[in-house]
Formats: C-alpha cells, sequence, structure tokens
C-alpha cells in the first residue's frame, strides 16, 4: 500500500494512472483510469480491464525485473483512440508497477490536420500553375505567332495567377490572425461605417450577378476590432452571399445590438446550405460545391478567416440555414467599452 499523500497526489494527475502488484491485480487507481476503464476494480487483475497484448506485455517485463517499459495503445472501438502507456517499476519488497496513460489523440488529431492543410493548399496551387505553364507551352510553341489566340491565353494565365496571388494572400492573413491570437484588438470603429464601405466596394459584382444589395439604416455602432481583420471577415461573408445566393436576388446587412455586443446579420434568399455541410462549413478548404466555387474564384479559406477573426475578437460567428430558404451569417463582436 502507498501512504495518504501519495494518494491524493495520484488522485490529482489528470492523466490516467493505475498501480498493479506483482500478480498484476490493481491496487491503486486514479479518477482518471477508472473513467477510462469502466471495468476497472481494486484487486482484480488489470488485464479484466484491457486486452490489448503490447501494454500486458510491457507490465509483465516490470513485473518480471525490468525498470520501464514503453508502448502505444490504439483502440478503434467503441471510440478511436491512441495512448501512449509507460510502465514504471515501483521500488519495494514485492514487484509493483504503475502505469501511466498519455491521451495522443489531440496531437494526432492536430498532425493529421497540419499534414492535410499542407496537402490542401498544394493541390490548391498545383491547378492553377499547371494551367499556366500550359499556356506558356502553347504560346512559346504552336500558338507563337497566333495573335488572338495570345490575347484570350493572356487573360487566361492572369486569372489563374491571380487566383494562386489570392490563395496566398488568404493564407498569410489566417497565419497573421493566428499569431495575434492572444491580443485582442481593441481599436474603436464604427461598424456602420464600416459595412458601408464594404457595400460600396462590391456593389459592382452585386451589379454584375443582378443581386441588391441593402444595408438596413443604423446609427453608428462602435466596436472594439482591428479594422483590417473585419474589413476581410464581413467583405468575405457579403461576398459570399452575393456569389452563392445571387439566386435570391438580393442580399440584406444589417446591425443590431444586444447583451453588451453588435450583432451584425448577412442575409440572402438563395439555394441555402444543407445541415449536413453547416457544421464543416469554417474548416480550411471546405467548400459545398468545390467545382462552382473554383469557377468563382474561391479557394474555400474565406468561412475559416471569418471564423478566426471572430475568435480573435471574441465574438463569434453564427450560421444558419435551410435548404432552399437562405442563408443568415451572423457575427456577434463586442461593443466598444469606455476604458477599453
Ligand atoms: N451565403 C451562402 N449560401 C450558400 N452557400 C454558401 C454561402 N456562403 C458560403 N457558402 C458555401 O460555403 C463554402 C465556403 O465558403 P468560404 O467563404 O469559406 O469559401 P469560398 O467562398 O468558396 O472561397 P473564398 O472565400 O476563399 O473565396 C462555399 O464554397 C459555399 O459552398
Ligand atoms: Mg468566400
Amino acid at each position: 500500500m502507498i501512504d495518504v499523500s501519495a494518494l491524493a497526489l495520484l488522485e490529482t494527475a489528470p492523466d490516467p494512472l493505475v498501480i498493479v502488484d506483482v500478480r498484476g491485480h490493481v491496487t491503486e487507481a486514479n479518477g482518471a483510469a477508472r473513467a477510462l476503464f469502466p471495468g476497472l476494480q481494486n484487486g482484480r487483475p488489470f488485464a479484466f480491464a484491457i486486452r490489448n497484448p503490447a501494454v500486458l506485455d510491457a507490465i509483465n517485463a516490470v513485473l518480471a525485473g525490468e525498470a520501464i517499459r514503453e508502448t502505444e495503445w490504439e483502440e478503434r472501438r467503441p471510440v478511436e483512440r491512441a495512448y501512449y502507456v509507460r510502465v514504471a517499476a515501483l521500488g519495494g519488497q514485492a514487484a509493483r508497477a504503475l502505469l501511466a496513460f498519455r491521451d495522443l489523440s489531440e496531437a494526432r488529431r492536430i498532425e493529421a490536420m497540419r499534414v492535410d492543410f499542407i496537402a490542401n493548399a498544394s493541390h490548391e496551387l498545383r491547378t492553377p500553375l499547371a494551367s499556366v505553364l500550359g499556356f506558356i507551352e502553347t504560346l512559346q510553341g504552336p500558338a507563337r505567332d497566333d495573335a488572338k489566340a495570345r490575347e484570350r491565353f493572356l487573360a487566361i494565365m492572369q486569372t489563374q495567377a491571380q487566383r494562386m496571388a489570392r490563395l496566398i494572400d488568404d493564407l498569410l492573413s489566417l497565419s497573421r490572425v493566428e499569431m495575434r491570437e492572444h491580443q485582442t484588438p481593441s481599436d474603436k470603429l464604427d461598424l456602420t461605417a464600416l459595412i458601408q464601405q464594404i457595400g460600396d466596394g462590391l456593389r459592382p459584382l452585386a451589379a454584375e450577378r443582378a443581386v441588391t444589395l441593402e444595408i438596413a439604416p443604423c446609427d453608428p455602432v462602435m466596436v472594439a476590432g482591428d479594422r483590417d481583420e473585419l474589413l476581410r471577415a464581413i467583405e468575405n461573408l457579403v461576398e459570399n452571399a452575393i456569389k452563392y445566393g445571387a439566386s435570391g436576388g438580393k442580399v440584406l446587412i444589417s446591425i443590431e445590438t444586444q447583451r453588451g455586443q453588435a450583432v451584425l446579420s448577412v442575409q440572402d434568399w438563395g439555394p441555402g446550405i444543407s445541415p449536413d455541410h453547416l457544421p464543416r462549413l469554417t474548416e480550411r478548404f471546405y467548400r459545398v460545391d468545390v467545382a462552382e466555387s473554383r469557377d468563382k474564384g474561391g479557394t474555400g479559406l474565406g468561412l475559416a478567416l471569418v471564423k478566426h477573426i471572430a475568435a480573435h475578437h471574441r465574438g463569434k460567428l453564427q450560421i444558419e440555414s435551410r435548404k432552399g430558404e437562405g442563408a443568415t451569417f451572423r457575427l456577434a463582436l463586442p461593443l466598444y467599452q469606455q476604458g477599453d
């Protein structure tokens, strides 16, 4: 047995910890371990709670005299999870072993995200780049003396190069917001003036898509924020509503204030988004219809950026939509407080 203070120490550890005696029977286990192994009981073999051969081997090796053994334990059911397991000999007359489990799921998830992100970014760059290279070749060869074809190819190359430039811009903006995540922006900004400015900038796009861009009349609303970031976030919401909701014919921007927050809404009456896509919409590179978005020059980074910018401002992005009934994107931002 271990003394009371050691037991208390065991109990406060966030990671699952189990002590087994020389027969492999559980003598102590902390709360985290009991949560991880519902079948675990003091005085009974630990092998009843876990059937993984690598872990059981490690325990046997330590109980047979080894000082330390490390291994990994992965499970697919009932949920997918992975643990790093460290088995260490505890001093004393009879051999005992301390088992410590560290959850690897989070680290694995982040690693998978990183790999995915690089694959996605490279893929998004590769397509326009291949197209530009292809046209350069054509211009150097078969179309060398064809003035008309040259004009057309150069125009396509320009569009593709602009797409790459935008992608890189968006990636840099994302990493910039991430880098400043711990500094909450605090400039005093008038949200009403900001949306007027954004509306003016996007009216040509709206006209091109036959969309009426309406801004609900509103008094100045002061928020604490970073002007560039908010411009970018709101611009993307309005641009999305125009691009993807064009069939609705109208986009409405409005601001309300409630409970210390300014809530900006961008509403369209287009095709809307079905519920199975909603939760993933703010993931990087996620698009409902990849071909449609690409066609419109999109990279699927816009909403990821909006979500990050909202979080940076201690605000929130909320999406409400039903298929066939348009979509409303709400950005809640803290109001500017005297003394901020
Ligand atoms: N108002 C909307 N109505 C319907 N679908 C939308 C709307 N806004 C966004 N979406 C869907 O969400 C996807 C992700 O939007 P997001 O802004 O992140 O990327 P994007 O617009 O495709 O590319 P980018 O913003 O980088 O130009 C879009 O591709 C589109 O499928
Ligand atoms: Mg967008």
